[in-house]
């Protein structure tokens, strides 16, 4: 019937999908807020957005089927908010992941992780006593450290075989003291002290062949976790700048036609002229 109603409902559906994907982004955080991550309040804004965007556009969708002006108006009212609140959030999570990374070491495959490599908001935050109660038991209840440990037809994996793994940040960083200490390595999660530390690194003391604690009060553990978000919260990032390209492209084209409409209203004489001529033949009758 009326083009431009298909199109802002057409416009509508698309941004339901794209608020399916922005939700899955937050699930997905959140899974690995549970397993990896160990931080647990950075995927809500997140779930929120994607939640918004999804009820804000199904309200579209329904205002352009049932040419609902009112809910027209609503959905490219709030779908502004929302736009600038994911705007707000990729800089927030681009800004607070801004500094930091795994240094390198020498002869290993494995890159190490620095606390002071970090600063900002989420380095208080991580390194604040009482979230790294909370982190490290998470840490340790996710059983990262144990499940480290392999072997090769019932042989243990040696030293130069570690030597060579590529470990995630927390892997790094809580499940084995700094190369720097010199210990040497028995397995995975058990390291030989008895040779004393070479190093100057408080990590060095910190760290304990004790299963239940090994490098988990460690800064390297700390810093591990901050390395893990950075890489994750980049990942989301890419996903939120693709989903923010693609929502502001629909929202145009859903104000434009929405303008269209709303000329089409005033300039149709059709209304009237349907209504006066409708009068009289009822009266007729
Ligand atoms: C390393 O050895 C200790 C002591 O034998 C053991 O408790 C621990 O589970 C081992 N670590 C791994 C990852 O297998």
């Amino acid at each position: 019937m009326r083009f431009s109603n298909h199109l802002i409902g057409l416009v509508n559906f698309l941004t339901f999908l794209l608020s399916i994907v922005i939700l899955g982004g937050g699930i997905w955080l959140s899974s690995r807020a549970n397993n990896t991550d160990c931080l647990k309040f950075l995927q809500w804004p997140l779930i929120v957005i994607g939640a918004s965007i999804m009820v804000i556009s199904l309200a579209g969708f329904a205002g352009a089927c049932y040419r609902n002006t009112f809910l027209l108006w609503l959905y490219l009212f709030v779908m502004f908010f929302i736009i600038v609140a994911l705007i707000g959030f990729i800089i927030f999570a681009y800004a607070v992941t801004d500094k930091g990374g795994g240094r390198p070491v020498t002869n290993k495959g494995y890159l190490e992780y620095y606390l002071s490599d970090y600063s900002g908001w989420l380095r208080d935050r991580v390194v604040d006593n009482q979230y790294w109660a909370d982190i490290s038991s998470c840490i340790r209840d996710s059983k990262v450290c144990p499940k480290m440990g392999r072997s090769f037809n019932g042989v243990p994996e040696t030293s130069a075989m570690f030597s060579m793994r590529k470990l995630s940040p927390i892997q790094s960083g809580c499940c084995k003291p700094p190369t720097d200490c010199g210990y040497v390595y028995v397995n995975e999660t058990e390291w030989d002290t008895s040779g004393g530390m070479i190093g100057t690194d408080a990590d060095c003391t910190r760290w304990s062949n004790d299963q239940q604690q090994l490098c988990y009060q460690c800064d390297s553990c700390k810093a591990g976790v901050l390395g893990s978000l950075k890489r994750s919260w980049r990942k989301v990032s890419v996903i939120n700048i693709v989903v923010l390209i693609f929502l502001v492209i629909f929202y145009v084209i859903g104000c434009a036609a929405f303008r269209n409409n709303k000329r089409m209203d005033n300039d149709e004489p059709y209304g009237e002229a349907r209504m006066t001529k409708a009068r009289p033949s009822r009266i007729h009758m």
